[in-house]
Parts: structure tokens; C-alpha cells; sequence
């Protein structure tokens, strides 16, 4: 193995489903040619790695993450030489491939579990978790909430209940069988041999059971996740590891291991809500709360930050209280709602204001940890509540206002999913083809954001120091690193706000405003006035 080079920490990840982005065969479903004729504009936007969402063979009951076969690619997205054409061609942009790996669950579709659930005596049985009662493990929780009555399903034919986390469409895999242990082995070095830069594993916390406990965080869990990463170790070099583990930081942290033995990054869950809290109370407080209460991390790992994604907006790591707030605030329509969480996209979560849109961005790209942008949030993209699940949130990308959006050429009817036409949202205002023309577009901006995030490293690598005006609207904070100090000022609220901080170690200095590109006067001896129009946010470099 070579030097890991820590590229993913200074990475900024653009997530995506190929069913989503572009038809490249005209049968209404993304795929693997269609998307190839949009890397170049995937690369325009300046990120450095692509998460695909599970692109394997599935019956989609929970879109893709119910895999029917590790070893191919769904039939809708194209075939394996597709895939592989397309990882050549994303690395021939410079762009890295990370895809999501399922561990603990398969399709009931999956060849395994047919086996498995054919007699009680089958050599395959023992790849999941069966018994008697529906009464083991019950402290374990829902996720699911409102499909899923419970985590075990009776199998009439063998009498039996098998046990899943997620839809019963999708039984756990009994990583207590050193068979499934391997297997998953195998079929990292598949995709791995293939050249893709790593996995973004998905729900973590769960692959083992155990009576008495709540069947998260399981010390036999993360053995066998350090297993993982030694097989990775051991023969690739340079591969990323990225958890899913919707859990408190505390307990996040336990996923990067040593720094060295588990996962590279893990999803900073946690902050995200509170990145809307703030803003809907006007009030920096929840913010500063979590990032303190944010264990260090070891040197080779990086959190990753983001603020919306194919799921809904998790409500998960905040009390029942703040909970309901959420819901009154951001999801006043029950049809909102999903499971714990909320089933809407950046844009309509912000009533489409752009400076709030923007605000989350900047908070996205200065707070620490590497960035990831949701596909179409970059263009302000809308969503559609009334599809079921999360399909609301995984809409055609809108390419331009001509037919299908520019998606497909497939006719409209036969799409995998209708496209945002509402006024407001609609493809024919929001698409990329005109942010493009226009300079003063979302989409500029965050392009402007993310070259100007990667000018620097001190936005991945610096420590966070928060300020303190008193004034709790402003959110202020520097980063530092080796010689470099960015400070970062966000106004939550809808008014003018002159904000006075305290910068004298900086005495003598002249910001100089990165995104504005202009100089202000020098840091004195007394607080140093920041002027931030409503919902405005300002990156000064200080050193
Ligand atoms: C993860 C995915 C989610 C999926 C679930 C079960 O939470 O993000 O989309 O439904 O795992 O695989």
C-alpha cells in the first residue's frame, strides 16, 4: 500500500442518483451515457468526488437500497462496461468515485435470502437473522416509523420471523455468520478492483443484534468495521471509507477509530438541523452548542458536512421538543413530514429566499468538514411532497425549459418520475442552461463559493474558533491554519446588522474580503465594525 494521501480531506462531494441526472437511452430513466455527457458540467462546478447513490440491480422498494445482486448495475442505468466507462471518464476529469456500499441489509430479492427463507435447514439460512419470536431485541428502535410496524416479519413458509432495520422488503444480513463477513469483503474488492475511490457505507451502527442493548454502536459492530478497513488497507491504497451513522458525535467519533483502524469520514448529523434551527430563531446558539460539543477527531479523518440529501431532513439527533418546532416551522403540511424527519429540499425549506439559500451554503463551506452538495441543490431545485417516500426529493435534474427539462427524450408519461413544473419551482424558471447564461445566478454562486473554498486549505484543515459579539444573531468564526486565519461572518437574521468583533490579536491586519474581493480598513486597537446586510455572510481573510 501506498501513502494515503488524504485527498477527501480537502474534498468537496457532489452526491447524485444516475436514475435522476440524465437519460442517456431515452426510457426515462437516468443512466450511466447519460451521465458521462454530464461530467463536464459536474466538473465546472468545482468538486473533486462524486457519491453515486446504489446503482445495483434492485426492485427499488426502498430505491436502490434493497440490492437484489452486489455484482452488476441495474438494467435502467445501463451495464457494467456503462459503469466502467464512466468511472474512466470521471477520472479522466480529475473527478473521484465513492458508491454506496449496503451492509447490512439485502433486497428479499437477493438470491440469499431466497435461499435463506426456503427451509430452516438451508446452507443459506444462517445469512440472516431469524427466530421464533418477534419478541427478541426489544429495545431496538423503528427507523421506518411510518410503514413498519416492527422489526421482524413472519415468514409463513418456514414459520419463522427474520429481523430488519429498514422496510421488511429488506431483511438484515447476520454478520454473526463469518460466511456474510467474507462475502461483504468480496464484494468491496469487486468495485474496489474496479477502480472506485471508496464507499460510502451505509447505516453502520447496525450489523450486529445483542439482547439487552439497542442494537447501535455494538462493539462487535465496530470490529468488524475495522476489519473492513484493514482489508482495505491491505490491498488498495489511496480508497476512502465515509459512515453513515446517523448518531451524537460522541458517538460518531467511535467510527474514526484510532484515525487509522475504522473510517476515513463519517456524516456529521447532528449539525445539520441545528444549521435551520439557527436560522429560524435568528440565533447562533444551537450552532455553537453542537460544534462544542464536537469531540477533536484524529489526523486522518475528516467529517463531512451537508445540509440536504436524498433522505429526508432527519430530525433524529435533536430532543422531542426541537423536534416539533422543526415540523411547526419547516413542515406546517403533515404531507411534509416523513418517519422523523422532513421530506423537502434546501430551496422550498427556505421559502425560496436566495439569501437564506446562500447563508446555508456559506455555513456549509466555512464550518469544518468537507462539503457536500446534493445534485440540483446547486440550481435551487424544488421538490414534489406528493410523490411517495422520498421520491419527492429525487426528481429529474432540470437541465434546461425545454421537453422532459433536458433530462430525457423519452415521452413525458413514461419518465421514472414527473419533473418539477410548479411556478415557482418549475423547470422552465429553475434549470441549469439558464443560470448558466445568467452571471448573477444561485448556480454562480456557488460555483464562486466552492473556488473560492478551494483556494485555501484552511477551510478543510483549520481548527474553529468561534467569537462572541453579543449580538446572538451573528454567527462568527475563524479558521485557522499554519499562517492563514479566514474569518467567517453570518447574519441569521432579516434586518442590516453592524456587528462589533473582537479582533485585536489581529491589530494591524487588512481583511480582505475573499468572495468580494476587496480590501477593508485595518484592524485597530478597538471592536472592528462588520457591516452584513440581511441574511448576509462574509469571508475576510486576516492572514
Ligand atoms: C440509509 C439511506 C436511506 C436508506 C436506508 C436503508 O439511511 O440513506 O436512503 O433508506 O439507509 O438502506
Amino acid at each position: 500500500m501506498t501513502e494515503q494521501s488524504h485527498w477527501y480531506k480537502d474534498a468537496i462531494f457532489y452526491e447524485l442518483y444516475v436514475r435522476a441526472f440524465a437519460d442517456g437511452n431515452g426510457d426515462g430513466n437516468g443512466d450511466f451515457r447519460g451521465l458521462i455527457t454530464k461530467l463536464d458540467y459536474i466538473q465546472s462546478l468545482g468538486v473533486d468526488c462524486i457519491w453515486l447513490l446504489p446503482m445495483y440491480p434492485s426492485p427499488l422498494v426502498d430505491d436502490g437500497y434493497d440490492i437484489a445482486g452486489y455484482f452488476d448495475i441495474h438494467r435502467d442505468y445501463g451495464t457494467l462496461d456503462d459503469f466502467k466507462a464512466f468511472l474512466e471518464a470521471a477520472h479522466a476529469r480529475g473527478l473521484r468515485v465513492i458508491t454506496d456500499l449496503v451492509l447490512n441489509h439485502t433486497s428479499d430479492q437477493h438470491p440469499w435470502f431466497q435461499a435463506s427463507r426456503n427451509s430452516r435447514v438451508d446452507a443459506k439460512r444462517d445469512y440472516y437473522v431469524w427466530s421464533d419470536t418477534d419478541e427478541k431485541y426489544p429495545e431496538v428502535r423503528i427507523i421506518f416509523l411510518d410503514t413498519e410496524p416492527s422489526n421482524w416479519t413472519l415468514d409463513e413458509r418456514t414459520g419463522q420471523y427474520f429481523w430488519h432495520r429498514f422496510y421488511k422488503e429488506q431483511p438484515d444480513l447476520n454478520y454473526d455468520n463469518p460466511e456474510v463477513q467474507a462475502a461483504m469483503l468480496d464484494v468491496m474488492s469487486f468495485w474496489l478492483d474496479m477502480g472506485i475511490d471508496g464507499f460510502r457505507a451505509d447505516a453502520v451502527p447496525y450489523l450486529f443484534e445483542r439482547e439487552g442493548t439497542n442494537g447501535e454502536n455494538l462493539p462487535e459492530t465496530h470490529a468488524y468495521l475495522k476489519r473492513v478497513r484493514a482489508y482495505l488497507d491491505q490491498h488498495y491504497s489511496d480508497r476512502i471509507l465515509l459512515a453513515e451513522a446517523n448518531q451524537w458525535p460522541e458517538e460518531v467519533v467511535e467510527y474514526f477509530g484510532t484515525g487509522e483502524d475504522e473510517f476515513h469520514m463519517g456524516f456529521h448529523f447532528p449539525v445539520m438541523p441545528r444549521l435551520y434551527m439557527a436560522l429560524r430563531q435568528g440565533d447562533r446558539t444551537p450552532v455553537v452548542e453542537i460544534m462544542r460539543h464536537t469531540p477533536p477527531i484524529p489526523d486522518g479523518c475528516q467529517w463531512c458536512m451537508f445540509l440536504r440529501n436524498h433522505d429526508e431532513l432527519t430530525l433524529e439527533m435533536v430532543t422531542e421538543e426541537e423536534r416539533q418546532w422543526m415540523w411547526q416551522e419547516y413542515a406546517p403540511d403533515p404531507r411534509m413530514r416523513l418517519n422523523l424527519g422532513i421530506r423537502r429540499r434546501l430551496a422550498p425549506l427556505v421559502d425560496n429566499d436566495r439569501r437564506r439559500i446562500e447563508l446555508l451554503n456559506s455555513l456549509l463551506f466555512t464550518l469544518p468538514g468537507a462539503p457536500i452538495v446534493y445534485y440540483g441543490d446547486e440550481i435551487g431545485m424544488g421538490d414534489n411532497i406528493w410523490l411517495h417516500d422520498r421520491n419527492g426529493v429525487r426528481t429529474p435534474m432540470q437541465w434546461n425549459d425545454g421537453p422532459n427539462a433536458g433530462f430525457s427524450n423519452a415521452p413525458a408519461d413514461k419518465l421514472y418520475a414527473p419533473i418539477i413544473d410548479d411556478p415557482t419551482y418549475g423547470y422552465k424558471r429553475i434549470n441549469v442552461a439558464g443560470q448558466e447564461a445568467d452571471a448573477t445566478s444561485l448556480l454562480d454562486t456557488m460555483r464562486h463559493m466552492i473556488h473560492t473554498r478551494k483556494e485555501s486549505l484552511v477551510f478543510s484543515r483549520g481548527v474553529l474558533e468561534f467569537l462572541e459579539p453579543e449580538d446572538t444573531a451573528i454567527l462568527a468564526y475563524l479558521r485557522r491554519y499554519q499562517d492563514e486565519v479566514v474569518l467567517a461572518v453570518h447574519n441569521l437574521v432579516d434586518e442590516e446588522r453592524r456587528t462589533a468583533l473582537n479582533l485585536y490579536s489581529y491589530a494591524g491586519a487588512a481583511p480582505y474580503d475573499l468572495l468580494a474581493g476587496a480590501t477593508l480598513p485595518i484592524i485597530g486597537h478597538s471592536p472592528y465594525e462588520v457591516d452584513l446586510p440581511p441574511y448576509g455572510y462574509r469571508w475576510l481573510k486576516l492572514a
